[in-house]
């Protein structure tokens, strides 16, 4: 595998420093619980979150999904599930990245049962092209092609994640 830089770290904080200057002037006076979605979300939530001038609290929620056989996306299950009282707060849940939107309307629907004020929904990526479950995105760092993405949290086989720069990575043969 080769992997080619598609969004250099000084991109991804400028980018991020709007969509704090955004959620920051949406939620004034609000007090939001920020949960990211693990483990690809960490290095984006973490900068996010400290770039916001909110009073938020932050929490953590993880979802696997089982493939049986030659299905590549199989049942979706929580894995590690909030820990802090979100009934009647207002919600913004942070991606690293949404594909089908399988995993995020899992957890959506999973918040939304446990009765939120509100929930909106920030992802650093968006593959848009690949959707296959609608879902609303309100804040949205990068729309990225097909291929896999890799960096700045992002794995590939756990591997990639460390990088600070986002790359796509490509078969040697292509
Ligand atoms: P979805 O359920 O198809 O929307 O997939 C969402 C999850 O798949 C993300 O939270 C990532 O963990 C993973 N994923 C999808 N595309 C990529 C990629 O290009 N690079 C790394 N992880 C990805």
């Amino acid at each position: 595998m080769e992997k080619e830089l598609l969004i250099s770290k000084e991109e991804i904080q400028k980018r991020v420093e709007e969509l704090a200057e955004q959620i920051s002037t949406d939620y004034r006076g609000q007090e939001p619980i920020v949960i990211g979605v693990l483990k690809g979300v960490i290095f984006f939530f973490a900068d996010l979150v400290r770039k916001t001038t909110l009073s938020t609290q932050i929490d953590f929620i993880r979802a696997a999904s089982y493939g049986s056989g030659t299905t590549s996306k199989g049942e979706i299950r929580i894995t590690k599930n909030v820990e802090v009282p979100v009934a009647g707060k207002p919600v913004i849940l942070v991606e690293d990245i949404v594909d089908t939107g399988a995993t995020l309307t899992h957890i959506i629907e999973n918040l939304e049962q446990k009765g939120v004020a509100s929930l909106r929904v920030c992802t650093l990526l968006d593959k848009v092209e690949r959707r296959e479950k609608k879902v609303r995105i309100d804040y949205a760092g990068f729309e990225v092609e097909e291929g896999f993405v890799v960096g700045y949290g992002l794995d590939y086989n756990e591997k990639y994640r460390h990088l600070p720069d986002i790359y796509i990575l490509r078969d040697d043969m292509s």
